[in-house]
Protein backbone atom coordinates (compact mmCIF):
# COMPACT_ATOMS: atom_id res chain seq x y z
CA UNK A 1 0.00 0.00 0.00
CA UNK A 2 1.58 3.32 -0.86
CA UNK A 3 0.57 5.18 2.00
CA UNK A 4 1.88 3.04 4.39
CA UNK A 5 5.37 3.48 2.25
CA UNK A 6 5.05 7.27 2.19
CA UNK A 7 4.12 7.48 5.82
CA UNK A 8 7.19 4.59 6.81
CA UNK A 9 9.37 6.77 4.55
CA UNK A 10 8.24 10.15 6.10
CA UNK A 11 9.07 9.35 9.49
CA UNK A 12 12.10 7.36 8.39
CA UNK A 13 13.76 10.56 7.31
CA UNK A 14 12.74 12.78 10.67
CA UNK A 15 13.91 9.42 12.91
CA UNK A 16 16.40 7.78 10.90
CA UNK A 17 17.73 4.84 13.13
CA UNK A 18 15.49 5.17 15.31
CA UNK A 19 12.57 4.88 13.85
CA UNK A 20 12.03 1.25 13.59
CA UNK A 21 12.55 0.93 17.50
CA UNK A 22 9.58 3.59 17.77
CA UNK A 23 7.59 1.76 15.31
CA UNK A 24 7.40 -1.33 17.72
CA UNK A 25 7.29 0.15 19.97
CA UNK A 26 3.93 1.83 18.79
CA UNK A 27 2.46 -1.89 18.43
CA UNK A 28 2.92 -2.78 22.01
CA UNK A 29 0.33 -1.91 24.71
CA UNK A 30 0.61 1.77 25.96
CA UNK A 31 1.91 2.57 29.21
CA UNK A 32 -1.00 2.69 31.06
CA UNK A 33 -1.44 4.29 34.66
CA UNK A 34 -4.50 4.21 36.70
CA UNK A 35 -6.00 7.83 38.83
CA UNK A 36 -7.51 6.84 41.55
CA UNK A 37 -7.12 9.71 43.94
CA UNK A 38 -9.82 11.86 45.12
CA UNK A 39 -11.87 10.37 42.34
CA UNK A 40 -15.28 8.43 42.92
CA UNK A 41 -14.09 5.52 40.60
CA UNK A 42 -10.68 4.86 38.82
CA UNK A 43 -9.79 6.33 35.09
CA UNK A 44 -7.35 4.68 33.13
CA UNK A 45 -4.70 6.50 30.74
CA UNK A 46 -1.46 6.91 29.24
CA UNK A 47 0.93 7.52 32.06
CA UNK A 48 2.57 10.14 29.85
CA UNK A 49 -0.75 12.17 29.32
CA UNK A 50 -0.14 12.76 32.90
CA UNK A 51 2.67 15.11 32.19
CA UNK A 52 1.63 18.00 30.76
CA UNK A 53 -1.37 18.35 32.96
CA UNK A 54 0.62 18.18 36.15
CA UNK A 55 3.05 20.84 34.33
CA UNK A 56 0.14 23.28 33.72
CA UNK A 57 0.77 23.54 38.11
CA UNK A 58 -3.30 24.54 38.36
CA UNK A 59 -3.73 25.85 41.67
CA UNK A 60 -6.60 25.53 44.13
CA UNK A 61 -9.32 27.99 43.25
CA UNK A 62 -7.65 28.97 39.80
CA UNK A 63 -9.83 29.78 36.68
CA UNK A 64 -8.83 27.15 34.16
CA UNK A 65 -9.49 26.43 30.55
CA UNK A 66 -8.74 23.11 29.03
CA UNK A 67 -9.68 23.55 25.10
CA UNK A 68 -9.70 20.67 23.95
CA UNK A 69 -10.80 18.60 26.97
CA UNK A 70 -12.94 15.45 25.36
CA UNK A 71 -13.19 12.07 26.59
CA UNK A 72 -11.29 14.08 30.04
CA UNK A 73 -7.96 12.59 31.45
CA UNK A 74 -6.40 15.77 31.74
CA UNK A 75 -10.01 17.30 32.78
CA UNK A 76 -10.01 15.50 35.54
CA UNK A 77 -6.00 16.24 36.51
CA UNK A 78 -6.77 19.66 36.24
CA UNK A 79 -10.14 19.70 37.88
CA UNK A 80 -8.85 17.85 41.10
CA UNK A 81 -5.81 20.28 41.24
CA UNK A 82 -8.46 23.01 41.40
CA UNK A 83 -10.86 21.73 43.94
CA UNK A 84 -14.07 23.25 44.99
CA UNK A 85 -13.19 26.82 44.17
CA UNK A 86 -12.51 28.50 41.08
CA UNK A 87 -13.94 27.09 37.62
CA UNK A 88 -12.94 25.10 34.68
CA UNK A 89 -14.30 25.29 31.33
CA UNK A 90 -13.92 22.18 29.75
CA UNK A 91 -14.30 22.58 25.81
CA UNK A 92 -14.56 20.21 23.16
CA UNK A 93 -15.96 20.82 19.29
CA UNK A 94 -17.47 17.56 18.75
CA UNK A 95 -20.87 16.84 20.16
CA UNK A 96 -20.23 12.89 20.57
CA UNK A 97 -16.78 13.45 22.14
CA UNK A 98 -18.79 15.78 24.36
CA UNK A 99 -21.06 12.90 25.70
CA UNK A 100 -18.13 10.98 26.57
CA UNK A 101 -16.69 13.95 28.49
CA UNK A 102 -20.04 15.03 30.46
CA UNK A 103 -20.49 10.99 31.65
CA UNK A 104 -16.47 11.03 32.50
CA UNK A 105 -16.71 14.18 34.78
CA UNK A 106 -19.92 12.99 36.30
CA UNK A 107 -18.75 9.77 37.37
CA UNK A 108 -15.49 10.29 38.20
CA UNK A 109 -15.80 14.16 40.04
CA UNK A 110 -16.84 14.20 43.09
CA UNK A 111 -20.14 16.38 43.03
CA UNK A 112 -18.78 19.29 44.78
CA UNK A 113 -15.88 19.65 42.25
CA UNK A 114 -17.99 18.86 39.44
CA UNK A 115 -20.13 21.75 40.05
CA UNK A 116 -17.49 23.69 39.03
CA UNK A 117 -16.86 22.31 35.81
CA UNK A 118 -18.67 23.83 32.42
CA UNK A 119 -18.43 21.86 29.87
CA UNK A 120 -18.40 23.96 26.24
CA UNK A 121 -18.62 22.98 22.80
CA UNK A 122 -16.30 26.25 20.51
CA UNK A 123 -13.85 25.89 18.50
CA UNK A 124 -10.82 26.47 20.31
CA UNK A 125 -9.11 28.30 17.65
CA UNK A 126 -11.49 31.39 17.85
CA UNK A 127 -11.72 31.20 21.57
CA UNK A 128 -9.69 34.26 22.06
CA UNK A 129 -11.75 36.34 20.14
CA UNK A 130 -14.62 36.31 22.79
CA UNK A 131 -12.47 35.87 25.92
CA UNK A 132 -8.87 37.85 26.24
CA UNK A 133 -6.99 37.71 29.59
CA UNK A 134 -9.53 35.39 31.58
CA UNK A 135 -7.73 32.26 33.07
CA UNK A 136 -5.08 31.22 35.32
CA UNK A 137 -4.32 28.15 33.01
CA UNK A 138 -4.91 27.33 28.99
CA UNK A 139 -4.58 23.65 28.53
CA UNK A 140 -4.06 22.62 24.58
CA UNK A 141 -3.98 19.03 24.07
CA UNK A 142 -4.80 20.17 20.69
CA UNK A 143 -5.84 17.27 18.03
CA UNK A 144 -2.56 16.06 15.77
CA UNK A 145 -1.41 13.41 13.64
CA UNK A 146 -1.53 10.45 16.33
CA UNK A 147 0.94 8.26 14.37
CA UNK A 148 0.33 5.62 16.97
CA UNK A 149 -3.08 5.31 16.37
CA UNK A 150 -2.63 5.68 12.58
CA UNK A 151 -0.02 2.77 12.81
CA UNK A 152 -2.42 0.76 14.15
CA UNK A 153 -5.55 1.78 11.83
CA UNK A 154 -5.78 0.49 7.93
CA UNK A 155 -8.20 2.99 7.54
CA UNK A 156 -6.57 5.71 8.90
CA UNK A 157 -3.06 4.58 7.54
CA UNK A 158 -5.59 4.93 3.83
CA UNK A 159 -6.15 8.42 4.38
CA UNK A 160 -2.84 9.81 5.76
CA UNK A 161 -0.63 12.12 3.36
CA UNK A 162 2.46 13.84 3.97
CA UNK A 163 0.27 17.18 3.54
CA UNK A 164 -1.74 16.06 6.99
CA UNK A 165 0.21 17.08 9.28
CA UNK A 166 1.39 20.46 8.03
CA UNK A 167 -2.57 21.24 7.35
CA UNK A 168 -2.44 19.84 11.78
CA UNK A 169 0.71 22.38 12.28
CA UNK A 170 -1.86 25.50 10.76
CA UNK A 171 -4.88 24.82 13.12
CA UNK A 172 -2.47 24.25 16.16
CA UNK A 173 -1.15 27.24 15.41
CA UNK A 174 -3.95 29.13 15.62
CA UNK A 175 -5.50 27.25 18.61
CA UNK A 176 -2.19 27.44 20.62
CA UNK A 177 -2.29 32.03 19.79
CA UNK A 178 -6.05 31.57 20.91
CA UNK A 179 -4.88 29.76 24.28
CA UNK A 180 -2.13 32.61 24.52
CA UNK A 181 -5.24 35.32 23.94
CA UNK A 182 -7.20 33.60 26.57
CA UNK A 183 -4.83 33.22 29.37
CA UNK A 184 -4.21 36.12 31.70
CA UNK A 185 -0.85 38.09 32.06
CA UNK A 186 1.42 35.78 34.27
CA UNK A 187 -0.81 32.71 33.55
CA UNK A 188 0.61 30.03 32.09
CA UNK A 189 -0.48 27.57 28.85
CA UNK A 190 0.72 24.19 28.22
CA UNK A 191 0.76 22.91 24.56
CA UNK A 192 0.44 18.94 23.92
CA UNK A 193 -0.36 16.69 21.40
CA UNK A 194 0.60 12.52 20.94
CA UNK A 195 2.25 13.49 17.59
CA UNK A 196 5.73 12.50 16.57
CA UNK A 197 6.52 14.82 13.89
CA UNK A 198 8.03 17.90 14.88
CA UNK A 199 6.31 20.36 12.64
CA UNK A 200 3.03 19.48 15.12
CA UNK A 201 5.30 20.61 18.30
CA UNK A 202 8.40 22.57 18.58
CA UNK A 203 7.45 23.56 14.77
CA UNK A 204 4.09 25.48 16.51
CA UNK A 205 5.80 26.92 19.44
CA UNK A 206 8.70 28.06 16.88
CA UNK A 207 5.73 30.11 14.69
CA UNK A 208 4.53 31.11 18.10
CA UNK A 209 7.66 32.84 18.59
CA UNK A 210 7.74 34.83 15.34
CA UNK A 211 4.28 35.68 15.20
CA UNK A 212 3.90 36.85 19.20
CA UNK A 213 7.14 37.60 19.35
CA UNK A 214 7.76 39.44 23.40
CA UNK A 215 4.09 38.06 24.55
CA UNK A 216 5.30 35.25 26.16
CA UNK A 217 8.25 32.92 27.67
CA UNK A 218 8.94 28.99 27.81
CA UNK A 219 8.57 27.83 31.45
CA UNK A 220 12.17 25.29 31.48
CA UNK A 221 11.11 22.12 32.93
CA UNK A 222 13.09 19.12 34.00
CA UNK A 223 11.92 16.21 32.96
CA UNK A 224 10.48 13.16 35.49
CA UNK A 225 10.34 11.10 32.25
CA UNK A 226 10.95 11.99 28.70
CA UNK A 227 13.75 13.94 26.84
CA UNK A 228 14.19 17.38 26.54
CA UNK A 229 13.73 19.27 23.13
CA UNK A 230 14.36 22.51 21.69
CA UNK A 231 10.95 24.36 23.66
CA UNK A 232 9.64 21.41 25.32
CA UNK A 233 9.67 17.94 26.66
CA UNK A 234 8.65 15.02 23.94
CA UNK A 235 8.23 11.34 25.78
CA UNK A 236 8.37 8.71 23.71
CA UNK A 237 7.77 4.34 23.90
CA UNK A 238 10.48 3.17 22.92
CA UNK A 239 12.64 4.71 25.62
CA UNK A 240 10.18 5.72 28.63
CA UNK A 241 7.63 2.91 28.14
CA UNK A 242 4.92 5.49 27.67
CA UNK A 243 3.48 7.83 24.91
CA UNK A 244 4.13 9.42 22.90
CA UNK A 245 3.63 12.82 24.27
CA UNK A 246 5.07 16.53 23.68
CA UNK A 247 4.31 19.29 25.69
CA UNK A 248 5.31 23.00 26.40
CA UNK A 249 4.81 25.41 28.82
CA UNK A 250 4.68 28.98 28.40
CA UNK A 251 4.03 31.97 30.84
CA UNK A 252 2.33 35.05 29.31
CA UNK A 253 3.89 38.37 30.13
CA UNK A 254 2.89 41.01 31.81
CA UNK A 255 2.32 44.28 29.46
C1 LIG B 1 -6.08 14.88 21.77
S1 LIG B 1 -7.80 14.95 21.93
C2 LIG B 1 -8.00 15.59 23.57
C3 LIG B 1 -7.78 14.56 24.65
C4 LIG B 1 -8.16 15.07 26.04
N1 LIG B 1 -7.46 16.30 26.38
C5 LIG B 1 -7.91 14.06 27.14
O1 LIG B 1 -6.93 14.16 27.89
O2 LIG B 1 -8.73 13.14 27.28
C6 LIG B 1 -8.21 16.34 20.96
C7 LIG B 1 -9.65 16.78 21.06
O3 LIG B 1 -9.78 18.00 20.32
C8 LIG B 1 -11.11 18.08 19.84
N2 LIG B 1 -11.11 19.10 18.77
C9 LIG B 1 -10.75 18.95 17.47
N3 LIG B 1 -10.83 20.14 16.83
C10 LIG B 1 -11.24 21.06 17.75
C11 LIG B 1 -11.50 22.46 17.70
N4 LIG B 1 -11.34 23.15 16.56
N5 LIG B 1 -11.91 23.08 18.83
C12 LIG B 1 -12.09 22.37 19.99
N6 LIG B 1 -11.87 21.05 20.09
C13 LIG B 1 -11.44 20.39 18.98
C14 LIG B 1 -11.40 16.67 19.40
O4 LIG B 1 -12.80 16.44 19.37
C15 LIG B 1 -10.68 15.84 20.46
O5 LIG B 1 -11.57 15.45 21.47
Amino acid sequence: MKQKEDFDTYYRNIWQERWDALKSAFAGEPGYCTLEEGLLKPYFLDKASTYPAQALDVQKGDTVLDLCAAPGGKTLILALAKGEAGVLVANDKSADRRIRLKTVIKEHLPVSIAATVQVTGYDAATWGLYQKDMYDRVLLDAPCSSERHVLSSPYYLAQWTPARTKQLAIRQFAMLAAALDAAKAGGRIVYSTCSISPLENDGVVEKLFKKRKGLFDIVELEPELGEKTKYGIQILPDTAGAGPIYYCCLEKRHG
